[in-house]
């Protein structure tokens, strides 16, 4: 079973092809998981026996994007009985930490982390001064090597990689100084820029033609259509779906996003 979250369609692509690839059902979003348990309600499955499960979702800040954690924080599995648990992030660099912080994560919820690979992928990250998309030549060549590093992922879950990496392929991108990125940047940003109050600085021009694709693509609700243009409330988690993929370039954040480029993985819908 694969679940995943996705802002900008790296992930989602990489949920997709692991479906395709081991023969798994369509991947399932956590976003719509968690509206459907409501407030507070638990996201309750059950596995077959030896059916793994797995979660794709992106680096956020050198930690988990904060939706996947929620979901995890809700996560039940009602007849577990040590069916493996296997994450894939997508990054647009590197993880630092994001390995360990999601597998205490999901140990507060009886399941153990059997393995985690990342997949390095365009990045989508433009909200802050010095960050950017990638240039289209750096996109292209990370999404011509995307479906190699995916597919030796498939191929070591299908092998039962264990837990020190095992029989499998062994592929996680930690990057310099993964301690101080994950253990005191990310709950910096988990707290103020991607917490149930977070606020944005997003804001619409005149080029808005109130498609309101914004508010449909955003994981957690924070924007809504207000006469015909979108308004930003609390809740944002910074996936950078509404920026990305407007598509009129209406959307930007404070005064530095003007001049940046925008991302979505081409063969999102
Ligand atoms: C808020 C935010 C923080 C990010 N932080 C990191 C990071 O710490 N390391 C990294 O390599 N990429 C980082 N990225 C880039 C994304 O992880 C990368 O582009 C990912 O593939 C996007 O996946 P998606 O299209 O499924 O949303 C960040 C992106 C966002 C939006």
């Amino acid at each position: 079973m694969i679940f995943y979250f996705s802002g900008t369609g790296n992930s989602l692509w990489v949920a997709r092809q692991l479906a395709r690839s081991l023969g798994c059902s369509e991947p399932v979003a956590v976003a719509d998981e968690i509206r459907k348990a409501g407030d507070g309600g638990v996201c309750e499955y059950a596995l077959g026996e030896g059916e793994p499960l797995i979660l794709v979702f992106p680096v956020h800040s050198w930690g988990p994007a904060v939706m996947m954690l929620r979901f995890v924080s809700r996560l039940h599995i009602r007849n577990y009985g040590g069916q493996p648990v296997y994450a894939v992030c997508t990054c647009g660099d590197t993880c630092g930490m994001t390995d360990s912080i999601l597998s205490a994560a999901l140990a507060r919820r009886g399941l153990p982390l059997t393995a985690c690979w990342s997949v390095r992928m365009p990045n989508n990250y433009l909200l802050m001064k010095g960050f950017g998309v990638d240039t289209d030549e750096v996109a292209a060549a990370k999404l011509a090597s995307a479906p190699h590093v995916t597919e030796a992922v498939a191929e070591a879950i299908r092998k039962g990689c264990g837990p020190a990496g095992g029989t499998g392929y062994r592929h996680y991108l930690t990057g310099t100084q993964p301690w101080l990125k994950s253990h005191v940047i990310n709950p910096l940003f988990r707290r103020f820029l991607a917490g149930p109050d977070s606020r944005t600085k997003f804001h619409v021009s005149d080029a808005c033609i109130g498609c309101g694709l914004c508010a449909r693509v955003c994981p957690t609700g924070a924007v809504t259509m207000s006469d015909g243009h979108p308004v930003w409330g609390r809740g944002c988690v910074q996936c950078t779906a509404c920026i990305n993929r407007c598509p009129v370039r209406a959307i930007d954040w404070g005064n530095i996003t003007q001049a940046q480029g925008r991302y979505r993985h081409p063969e999102l819908k």
